[in-house]
């Protein structure tokens, strides 16, 4: 199947390439970014800032401008700013593209499925009812939010096991959250900043969704409360949270720790290929996970899980780690693609 890139040269757009170059249900067809880069070479265009190479099979494509006339494919992955995605993805649906976007701007409409293939595949259905409601041929699914990614992969199946009556995350969320250039060095060397305009929001709405009913029309969102309060801190990739947690049923730390380890879902069972084997890692060591030593666990789509713990105020603690632009933002969107495939809904 032919997909594309769109927003092909960026932090994100980066992560897209190298995880579909070599794909095996995937074919790289075509690579798209702003009126700067377009007619250009991929490989004079993009200021490559990932650790691999860039691959050599996009370095001579020509980046074509963001248009669906322009595109040849059948699945575009959108990683454009959210201003351009609201104007664009639109017209890919309604030209008959699936688009598997990353930006947020249409993550809270009602028709609109956000993806975490572990957590809620089965809000794919939503699809249906989409196409109807506004007579497109293709469709728009969304990633979620990159630091609620990770922190919902680890609270499901606390969710299904003990219900869950409120929670507290404070984030401390890598500089590759901002894009490229996004936040001055000097600005977040030797720092922290304790403000990510519209983040608290997101976090505090998006897993509500995704951990919601899906009854065959619409989403009936999870019925809990959620804090967040969102920082920047000096550290290159994979955001790292602290969670606080009030369930329903009481249960102890070992039996937390237990439903984490075991947590397996849809993707495993279908041996997808871009699916970790174990969705959430549980480590034991005191002083884990960190982003430099956990962010690329299960190839940057584990979760790594580490100091659960019992709260004084709520039932339990812990931290958890997810890698920003692979399991919070391009990892996630293909694993979302892989399932659609596979189970035929597309
Ligand atoms: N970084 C993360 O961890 C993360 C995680 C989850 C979701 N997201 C979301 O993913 C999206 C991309 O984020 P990013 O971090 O990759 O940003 P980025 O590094 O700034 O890249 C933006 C991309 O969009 C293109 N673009 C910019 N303006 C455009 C325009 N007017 N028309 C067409 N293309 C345009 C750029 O092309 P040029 O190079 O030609 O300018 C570039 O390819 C955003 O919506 C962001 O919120 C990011």
């Amino acid at each position: 199947m032919e997909v594309a890139v769109l927003g092909a040269t960026g932090m994100v757009g980066q992560r897209f390439i190298e995880r579909l170059v070599n794909h095996p249900f995937f074919e790289l067809s075509d690579l798209a970014a702003s009126s700067r880069s377009a007619g250009k070479k991929y490989g004079e265009a993009a200021r490559w800032v990932l650790d691999s190479a860039m691959p050599k099979e996009v370095k001579n494509m020509s980046v074509r401008e963001v248009d669906p006339k322009k595109i040849n494919a059948e699945i575009v992955f959108s990683a454009l700013p959210s201003e351009i995605a609201r104007e664009v993805e639109p017209k890919f649906a309604e030209e008959g593209f699936i688009v598997a976007s990353n930006a947020s701007a249409y993550r809270m409409e009602k028709d609109v499925p956000v993806l975490i293939p572990e957590v809620n595949p089965e809000h794919l259905d939503l699809l249906e009812v989409q196409k109807e409601n506004r007579g497109w041929d293709g469709c728009i699914f969304t990633d979620p939010n990159c630091s609620i990614a990770a922190a919902v992969v680890s609270l499901k199946p606390i969710y299904d096991k003990f219900g869950i009556k409120s929670v507290f995350i404070t984030t401390m969320q890598a500089v590759s959250g901002a894009g490229y250039a996004g936040v001055p060095s000097m600005a977040i060397t030797d720092n922290v900043i304790p403000f990510i305009k519209n983040e608290e929001k997101k976090v505090e709405t998006e897993g509500l969704k995704i951990l919601g009913r899906f009854d065959g029309k619409k989403i009936i969102p999870a019925n809990f409360r959620v804090s967040a309060s969102c920082n920047r801190v000096p550290v290159l990739d994979g955001h790292t949270e602290s969670i606080f947690v009030e369930t329903r049923k009481k249960g102890s730390i070992e039996e937390v720790k237990k439903v984490m380890k075991n947590f397996r879902s849809l993707p495993q069972k279908l041996k997808l290929p871009t699916a970790p084997e174990n969705p959430i890692i549980v480590r034991e060591e005191e002083d884990r996970p960190q982003p430099r030593l956990d962010r690329y666990a299960g190839k940057g789509m584990a979760v790594t899980v580490g100091r659960i713990r019992e709260d004084s105020i709520l039932d339990f603690k812990y931290t958890v780690l997810g890698h920003n632009t692979i399991r919070g933002a391009a990892g996630n969107s293909v694993l979302g693609a892989e399932l659609l495939v596979k189970t035929k809904k597309i």
